[in-house]
């Protein structure tokens, strides 16, 4: 898996992902969502990987242990380099979720969605009914999806850190919330740098508006690529 800033393909259609790709010589790391796989489906997977890029497919299952593991036989045929489930749905669906990947393909990384970025301490408290720190709440399931057996957890990179001391470097901290210094933060709100995130223990950023929506995507994500590598 290459260790590069995932982009977030946050596109409605495979004319603007094409468009936006093409603006680019070199192999990327991509990430698609539930909107673009919705509309286009396994094919637009098979193009994007069949350009040489990495694809971290992030569809975020999360149903009852069976059908989240017959779900996950299906996606392993795609041989995408990623995979994700909530933590929510349990040790169960989570084991089965990586039976399911197994049973087709040895290689895709499988991780977890531990709380989503959006989540408040208030919805926490008040509308989940979980009564910790969503620090606690965050490392009590990356504890379960590692005692599951899965790879990581899509986490806050202000989570990193806690989650390196408690389960090990490479259990992998794939993290949103990534503002390169002096760029809007839209709609995030628990933000880093990418260097600061690589301090804190992420092993993978994600980074979608800052490239996809400027003005320049390459130079915009050559710069977020250098403060990451160096
Ligand atoms: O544009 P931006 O850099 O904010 O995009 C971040 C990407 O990461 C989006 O695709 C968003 O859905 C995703 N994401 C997130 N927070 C999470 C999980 C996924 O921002 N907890």
């Amino acid at each position: 898996m290459k260790d590069l800033p995932i982009i977030a393909l946050d596109f409605e259609s495979k004319e603007k992902v094409n468009q936006f790709l093409d603006l680019f010589d070199e192999p990327l790391f991509v990430k698609i969502g539930m909107e673009l796989f919705y509309q286009e489906g396994p094919d637009l997977i098979k193009s994007v990987k069949s350009r040489g890029h990495d694809v971290f497919l992030d569809l975020k299952l999360h149903d009852i242990p069976h059908t989240v593991g017959k779900a996950m036989e299906g996606l392993a045929k795609l041989n995408v380099d990623l995979v994700n489930v909530h933590a929510a749905g349990g040790t169960l669906m989570m084991m089965q979720a990586l039976q399911g990947l197994r049973k087709y393909n040895k290689n895709t990384k499988i991780i977890a969605v531990t709380q989503l970025t959006s989540t408040t301490e208030d919805m926490l408290h008040n509308e989940q009914n979980i009564q910790t720190s969503i620090e606690d709440a965050v490392l009590n399931y990356a504890s379960l999806a590692k005692q599951a057996g899965l790879d990581g957890v899509v986490c806050s990179p202000l989570e990193s850190q806690l989650l390196t001391n408690h389960l090990g470097v490479d259990f992998m901290k794939v993290t949103p919330g990534i503002r390169p210094q002096g760029s809007a933060k839209d709609d995030q709100h628990r933000i880093t740098t990418p260097e600061q995130a690589r301090q804190l223990g992420s092993t993978h950023i994600v980074v979608g508006r800052p490239i996809t929506q400027s003005d320049d995507p390459v130079k915009s994500y050559q710069i977020i690529k250098e403060s990451w590598l160096s």
